[in-house]
Formats: structure tokens, C-alpha cells, sequence
């Protein structure tokens, strides 16, 4: 489970996040959309625990993996990439046919296209094991197909070992996919419920504008 009460972040005189009360179950995925500086990434740095919130409560399991905004690759091939110098050969081999890359495992991940980073940083995470995954923008770079795979190998994991899966996206088929969706504006909820009832009755203007493109 992940609680969060009066959580806040603030640089000099301004606050980018201000979540006054956020419950999270266990083994669920909740996807986080809203427009450009809304707070999506603030928030699960913070609870990726790579920046410190400002005030508040988080209370989260200890074991919990972060995939960034912005995928990198390090040196060596994809295998390496994934592996990182520990883990199972067999298992990077599944993961790379999973998100469609077999046939690049040998390449250099530093000259892969910027959707075959993105689906490599994936693998990366997903090659070990957590209770709380959080994946910023995972399908940003990737096509249609690539992000299909992705998604479908993040539920594969989720199912695997029942993980809290949290992510954030501009993407309205992956919003759309979401069993929770959370609307994020300026820094606060604007909408929190099933992105279909969302569509059907936005709770706010805003979220109306927001998701009006979504079903074209
Ligand atoms: N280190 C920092 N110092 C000052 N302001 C910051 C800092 N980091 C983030 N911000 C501001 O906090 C706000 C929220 O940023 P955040 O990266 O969380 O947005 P986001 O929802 O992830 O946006 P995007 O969709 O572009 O990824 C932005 O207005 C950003 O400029
Ligand atoms: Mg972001």
C-alpha cells in the first residue's frame, strides 16, 4: 500500500505538489496523466526517494524501482545493459524478446533508436524484482506497437509478483488501459477514478479539455 497525507513540494516560493490525502492498494496500477509541469515526474521522484519532499507523510514499501523520464544506456551491448553485471542470462533474453528487441541483443545500446532505449531501459527495470514499480512516461517514445509490448510486459510483471505499479503518461491509449486514473493539475488532484467514468463525467474543466481528444 502506498498513503501519502499532506504531501507537499515547494522550490523557493513555489509549490509544485500538494496532495493533502492519496491511498494506494497494493497490487494495484495507477496511471498518473496531466499536462506538461503538473507534478507527474516530482512525484514519483520523491517516492522513488531520489528527491526529498518539502512536507508530509509517505508511507510505501522499501523495495521499489524507478524508470526514468529519460532513458539512458550504458556502455556494452543490450544483455549487459540489462544485466548489469549481476542476474540471468535466460532472464534478459526473455525480457528482450518480450519487448521485441531479440534481434538487437548483440548492438550497442548507445546506438539504439530513442523507442528501443526506452523499451530497453524497461527491461532493465523488469529484470528485477519489487513492490512498488514507478515508471515515468514508459511508452513516450515508442510506437504503437512497441508501447503494446511494453504495457503487456508490465502487466506480466504486476501479475508475476503482485507489485503496486505506478506511472505516469501523455499517452491516452496507456490512460486509457489505467484500472485508476489520477488527473494532476498544478500540482493537484483534479481527478481520481476510473479514466472511463473521467471521460464520460470529468470532475473539472480542466480534465474536460484534457482527455476531450482522447476518444477521437
Ligand atoms: N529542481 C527544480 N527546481 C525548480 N523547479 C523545479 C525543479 N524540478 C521541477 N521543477 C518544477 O516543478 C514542476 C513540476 O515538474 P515535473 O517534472 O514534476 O512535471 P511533469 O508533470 O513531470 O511534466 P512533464 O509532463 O513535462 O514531464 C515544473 O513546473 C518544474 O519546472
Ligand atoms: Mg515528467
Amino acid at each position: 500500500m502506498v498513503e501519502i497525507r499532506e504531501l507537499k513540494k515547494s522550490y523557493g516560493a513555489r509549490t509544485v505538489l500538494d496532495l493533502p490525502r492519496l491511498t494506494i492498494a497494493q497490487g494495484e496500477t495507477v496511471v498518473f496523466a496531466g499536462a506538461n509541469g503538473s507534478g507527474k515526474t516530482t512525484l514519483l521522484r520523491i517516492l522513488a526517494g531520489l528527491i526529498r519532499e518539502t512536507s508530509g507523510k509517505i508511507e510505501a514499501p522499501e523495495s521499489r524501482l524507478y524508470m526514468p523520464q529519460q532513458a539512458y544506456a550504458f556502455r556494452g551491448d543490450l544483455r549487459k545493459n540489462i544485466l548489469l553485471g549481476r542476474g540471468d542470462k535466460a532472464e534478459a533474453d526473455r525480457l528482450l524478446a518480450q519487448l521485441g528487441l531479440s534481434h538487437l541483443a548483440e548492438k550497442k545500446a548507445k546506438l539504439l533508436s530513442g523507442g528501443e532505449l526506452q523499451r530497453l531501459s524497461l527491461c532493465r527495470v523488469l529484470a528485477r524484482r519489487c513492490d512498488l514499480l514507478l515508471l515515468d512516461e514508459p511508452t513516450s517514445a515508442c510506437d504503437a506497437e512497441g508501447a503494446a509490448l511494453a504495457l503487456e510486459a508490465i502487466e506480466a510483471y504486476q501479475a508475476a509478483c503482485g507489485c503496486t505499479v505506478l506511472m505516469s503518461t501523455h499517452s491516452p491509449a496507456l490512460a486509457m488501459h489505467a484500472g485508476r486514473l489520477i488527473v494532476l493539475n498544478n500540482g493537484t488532484i483534479e481527478a481520481d477514478g476510473a479514466p472511463e467514468e473521467i471521460l464520460a463525467h470529468p470532475e473539472t474543466r480542466w480534465a474536460r479539455t484534457f482527455t476531450a481528444g482522447w476518444q477521437r
